[in-house]
């Protein structure tokens, strides 16, 4: 059974990764976004080229080189994030939601650049949810597709996790315990693999590739049950 980067065993598959964070703009030169760096997404895009998928990877605001032998499309904000991958996903044999996206957004986007004036307190920004693009890629799977999501917990990592996993209605769900420098922007990461069967399996401390590779053999395990 191919473990780590053994054989091709993602040959003829189409992966579509989304990586990175969204960042929802406020007016054109500000935004609200996050610290996500996009090297765990890029590390998922790596391994399945090098196991033989057919990789896209929908990457917002990251700033790392692209990998050879791998589709990139760049995007900015959750909505750009959405429409990206509802197109990716509709060929794709499984799709996996690495990226952070910012569950708000502003309610508005002035068109001027927000200005300062003395003695004038600043407005509130008022915030609108943004559309949980993991939940509607799972609720609209085609049969035989894999939907995966990622989730990074500062508490109750596997019960929130499992919760989440059921909430999402997605086949995996990776989680990491997040804070005290562990995972952001880091190369390295710890994690537990998810399943919707119930499976559990965790991954130890490690590159970020490792992490990508077990995730790869889960999925690959799913479509050819040893
Ligand atoms: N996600 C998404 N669309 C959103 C928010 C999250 O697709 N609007 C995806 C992320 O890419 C990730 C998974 O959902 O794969 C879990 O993200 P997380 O922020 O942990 O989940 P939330 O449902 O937003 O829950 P929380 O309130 O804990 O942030
Ligand atoms: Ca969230």
């Amino acid at each position: 059974l191919a473990r780590g980067t053994a054989g091709p065993d993602l040959a003829g598959r189409r992966v579509v990764i989304s990586a990175g964070g969204t960042r929802e703009p406020l007016d054109p030169v500000r935004y609200l976004g996050n610290h996500s760096s996009g090297k765990q997404g890029y590390a998922l895009a790596r391994t399945a080229q090098a196991r033989g998928a057919e990789v896209t990877l929908v990457a917002a605001n990251t700033a790392l080189p692209a990998p050879a032998g791998v589709t990139v499309e760049p995007v900015g904000s959750a909505e750009e994030l959405r429409t990206a991958m509802r197109r990716a996903a509709a060929e794709a044999d499984v799709v996996v939601m690495a990226a952070a996206v910012a569950d708000f957004r502003p309610a508005r986007q002035v068109a001027q650049k927000i200005k300062k004036r003395d003695g004038v307190e600043p407005e509130p920004i008022a915030l609108v949810r943004n559309p949980d693009v993991l939940a509607e890629l799972a609720a609209e799977r085609r049969p035989g597709q894999l939907v995966v999501g990622f989730a990074a917990e500062t508490e109750n990592v596997l019960a929130g996790g499992r919760a989440k996993l059921a909430r999402k209605g997605c086949d995996l769900l990776v989680v990491n315990q997040v804070g005290g420098g562990l995972a952001f922007g880091t190369d390295e990461n710890e994690a537990v693999i998810l399943a919707a069967d119930g499976t559990e399996t965790p991954v130890p401390f490690g590159p970020k590739e490792a992490l990508a590779d077990a995730l790869w053999d889960a999925v690959s395990q799913r479509w050819s049950p040893a």
